[in-house]
């Protein structure tokens, strides 16, 4: 991974270009922005950055797998991004399912997984990943919810450090992922956790489900038992924790 390297200035999203160019480039090829005028995040959502203090970064990957088997793939993207916030950072951050990243009960990284697929096989797989490093300032709207490495660490981090680790651990558990399965990764997952063990509230298409999360599946999904006792396997869905 990375092997192919992408960097610009400029660029609407990374994801947008990472998705033109996937067909044409190697499997593993990284695109890295300094700046996004038009980032997304999930749910249709726009993603603030501030110029030159993230890292906002698409990864093109072309596994042989089940278009459902993505959703586990974004929680293994997700673990990365915190065994590298570990590794060069020394903090603790934690997996809100499916992926976001919390430091200190706020969003310091979220996750975008976009795919292109036939009915049974993946075309390409798209993991663009935002990371507040070192920005200082967010918009109204955002403060409560967002934070970056440097407001809670109280210090700049090199970015470029963060970068490297991030590509590494990527390789690794992209491999593991490969190799042995989900599964294999999954106590990891859940160890990093945050959702797990916690009420929770989802919507779910138009649905609102309440309940506690239990467990993730060997699918990658999130179980909930809902205060009837029924449990639901939910493949997607935007997750609030409560107390977070
Ligand atoms: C979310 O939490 O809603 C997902 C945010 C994903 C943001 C990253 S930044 C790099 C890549 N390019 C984009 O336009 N989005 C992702």
């Amino acid at each position: 991974i990375g092997r192919n390297y992408i960097h610009k200035e400029s660029l609407s999203s990374t994801n947008d270009m990472a998705k033109e160019l996937a067909y044409k480039v190697p499997d593993g090829t990284v695109i890295v922005a300094e700046e996004q005028t038009k980032g997304r995040g999930r749910m249709g959502r726009s993603w603030f950055s501030e110029k030159s203090s993230c890292i906002l970064t698409s990864v093109i990957l072309k596994p042989q797998i089940r278009p459902e088997k993505t959703v586990a793939l974004t929680q293994v993207a997700a673990l990365t991004v915190v065994k590298a916030i570990e590794e060069v950072c020394s903090v603790k951050t934690k997996i809100k399912w499916p992926n976001d990243i919390i430091l200190n009960s706020k969003k310091v990284c979220g996750i975008l997984t976009e795919m292109s697929s036939e009915i049974d096989v993946v075309n390409y797989i798209v993991i663009g990943i935002g990371i507040n490093v070192n920005c200082t300032e967010f918009p109204d709207d955002l403060k409560e919810k967002a934070t970056s490495l440097q407001l809670e660490l109280e210090k700049p981090v090199d970015r470029k450090k963060l970068l490297a680790s991030l590509l590494n651990n990527l390789e690794i558990y992209y491999k593991e992922y490969e190799e042995k399965g989900f599964e294999s990764l999954r106590p990891l997952i859940l160890e990093n956790s945050i959702t797990i063990g916690k009420e929770v509230r989802v919507i779910y298409t138009d649905r609102e489900i309440r309940g506690q999360a239990i467990a993730i599946d060997k699918e990658g999904k999130l179980v909930i038992k809902t205060e009837k006792g029924e449990e639901i396997a939910l493949l997607s869905g935007e997750v609030s924790v409560r107390g977070l």
